[in-house]
């Protein structure tokens, strides 16, 4: 303060900012009893719940990215705790009795977010990788994720003729012969994000550069904190 020297200022702002990378809070501000339950109740980013919300068609790579993802965040940033939720595990686990109708395919997403967000909760990070083709259910699970930690929607934006030309397991096969009614791309609908966090071009990227990409998103806005590239402050 210029009119008294003697008073020492920092703004709610600053606080905020400090909380946000971890910095130092001098104990002339607060006593450190309280800035310890601020910060409990503000951790860094790094330490903050996150949801890795893949979405795309089947087929499109959401599980191999989601894979990769792991196994480099697993190098780089052991102190992320880490779960993976994948569509066709969840479907064996969790939503066994569900079907393909724009209901089950709903009620799958909604429980995919709730568990992510038990996680977020946490301070976990949870890699979530379903079709998810309904903006509405995207936004549920985005919903409940906020509660308690960020929601990262990321598109896994493969065009339908790769996904079919692949064709992995099969299945668009069976729908162009009419053997399989509902088929997401095919005779299902797939409605494409409006504001996604990150939209890759996979089919134009090897898996290794989609993960790059992720990464970069994740370390540009103090998610993870690499070992060379520590976070400021951060503890
Ligand atoms: S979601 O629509 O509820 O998000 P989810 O990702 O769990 O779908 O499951 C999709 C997987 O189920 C596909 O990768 C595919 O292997 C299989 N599947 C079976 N029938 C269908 C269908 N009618 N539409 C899309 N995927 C199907």
């Amino acid at each position: 303060d210029p009119a008294n020297p003697n008073v020492r200022k920092i703004s709610g702002t600053e606080v905020r900012r400090r909380l946000q990378t971890g910095e130092h809070i001098p104990e002339w501000f607060s006593a450190p009893e309280v800035i310890k339950l601020l910060r409990i109740a503000h951790p860094p980013a790094h330490k903050q719940g996150m949801v890795l919300f893949f979405t795309g068609l089947s087929g499109s790579g959401k599980s191999t990215i989601a894979n990769a993802l792991l196994e480099r965040l697993l190098e780089v940033a052991e102190e992320r705790k880490v779960t993976v939720l994948d569509g066709d595990h969840v479907r064996h686990h969790l939503s066994s009795e569900l079907g393909f109708s724009r209901e089950h395919r709903d009620l799958n997403i909604q429980r995919i977010g709730y568990v992510a967000s038990e996680i977020a909760k946490h301070g976990g990070m949870a890699i979530c990788a379903a079709i998810a083709p309904y903006e509405d259910a995207r936004g549920v699970a985005r919903r409940l994720v906020e509660e308690h930690g960020k929601f990262i929607e990321i598109f896994v934006n493969t065009p339908l003729s790769h996904c079919e030309q692949r064709d992995r397991k099969g299945l668009y096969a069976k729908a162009r012969a009419g053997e399989l009614k509902g088929m997401t791309g095919i005779d299902d609908p797939y409605e494409a994000p409006l504001a996604c966090e990150i939209d890759l071009p996979s089919h134009e990227l090897a898996v290794h550069e989609s993960v790059d990409r992720i990464m970069d998103y994740l370390t540009e806005h103090g998610f993870v904190a690499l070992p060379g590239n520590p976070v400021k402050g951060g503890d």
